[in-house]
């Protein structure tokens, strides 16, 4: 067994990774591949929180392949990292069960991502399990006993009550889990092709790992850039202009990107040729990514093995963290069963 320490992190299956994604998190995972241990999770339970019609459901095993795939595709490599599937580590729904019993409820609510999903979605009242989100995510985590576990920066209050249901078990009945750290992408949040705060599926504002050259050429074409600059000659603005920001975060040519800035201050190029070289840039980093989904995709039933192979593994994980556990609040009787 590996002495190495341990990442856990995971997607739930709500449909395909976008750019966000992957400077939030996903260019973190596939950098610490060989320094730990990692688990990727796909929480197809976490889904439920949100959407329970039958309809909705029977999308999950198309969104559960596209996201596996996306991680694949990035080079979330199975020889070296665990996938697994989380309705297939039934030990997590126990020990998220157990942690249920270490958190309070007014605790669950002052978790600000509540309140927003709430707003969103336009639900009035919680269900417990959407209250218990953060503890699900808990027992995610801790499953495997993870020491660090990259996020988006809009996963750090989850993570805030990973860390405190951690401390309360080892206060309650000794030193069993680790407090698990926090890493946080470089670029925390990417801007939408539309210039909105953040890129996502709802807003129909991203660019997927999986478009193809043509549909990144036509989304980068219709990009929010500065709207003051009605023509070329005109000085325009640099700072918090999408197209830089997207320059900055995938166009590793950077007299390029230091030459088109300049001479964009001083209204000495057109949008059409700074968004020509950016989609160029985007096909550039994606390309690697469409091979290596491609390389996936030719094999039948492959995204279902590595599920399932690292699901077991998860699920041994799991219930010997399950019994140190039972062991430490002295329910022997049951862990001895
Ligand atoms: N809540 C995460 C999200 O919406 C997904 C997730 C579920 C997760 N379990 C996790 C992330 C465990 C990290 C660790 O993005």
């Amino acid at each position: 067994m590996s002495e190495k320490l341990r990442i856990l992190t995971g997607d739930r299956p709500t449909g395909k990774l976008h750019l966000g994604n992957f400077v939030g998190t996903l260019a973190n995972r596939v950098k610490l591949q060989d320094e730990y241990d990692c688990f990727f999770l796909v929480a197809d339970l976490h889904m439920l929180t949100t959407r329970t019609e039958l309809e909705r459901l029977q999308q999950t095993g198309e969104n559960i392949r596209e996201v596996v795939l996306d991680n694949l595709s990035v080079g979330i490599d199975p020889d070296r990292s665990t996938y697994m599937l989380q309705s297939l580590v039934p030990a997590i729904a126990e020990i998220q069960l157990i942690f249920s019993m270490l958190v309070t409820v007014p605790r669950l609510q002052r978790v600000p991502t509540l309140k927003e999903v709430m707003q969103d979605l336009e639900i009035e009242q919680p269900s417990v399990g959407l209250l218990s989100y953060p503890v699900l995510q808990a027992a995610d985590i801790l499953c495997v006993r993870a020491n660090l576990v990259p996020v988006g920066k809009d996963q750090a209050s989850h993570l805030e009550v990973t860390r405190e249901v951690a401390r309360r078990f080892n206060h309650l009945y000794g030193e069993v889990l680790p407090e698990p750290d926090t890493l946080i992408g470089e670029v925390p949040t990417l801007v939408g092709t539309d210039g909105q705060a953040k890129m996502s599926k709802s807003l129909d504002n991203a660019i997927y790992l999986s478009d193809d050259p043509k549909t990144v050429e036509q989304k980068v074409r219709g990009m929010y850039t500065d709207p003051n600059r009605v023509r070329a000659d005109i000085p325009g603005r640099v700072e918090g202009n999408p197209v830089f920001i997207y320059h900055d975060a995938f166009n590793p040519n950077v007299d390029e990107v230091n030459d088109l800035k300049e001479r964009y201050l001083q209204g000495k190029v057109g949008d059409v040729e700074v968004k020509k070289k950016l989609a160029a840039a985007i096909n550039a980093f994606l390309e690697p990514i469409r091979e290596r989904r491609a390389m996936f995709e030719r094999t039948s039933r492959v995204v279902e093995e590595i599920l399932i192979a690292g699901s077991e593994r998860g699920q041994r994980e799991a219930a010997e963290t399950l019994r140190m556990m039972k062991d430490a609040m002295g329910l022997r009787f049951i862990s001895q069963q």
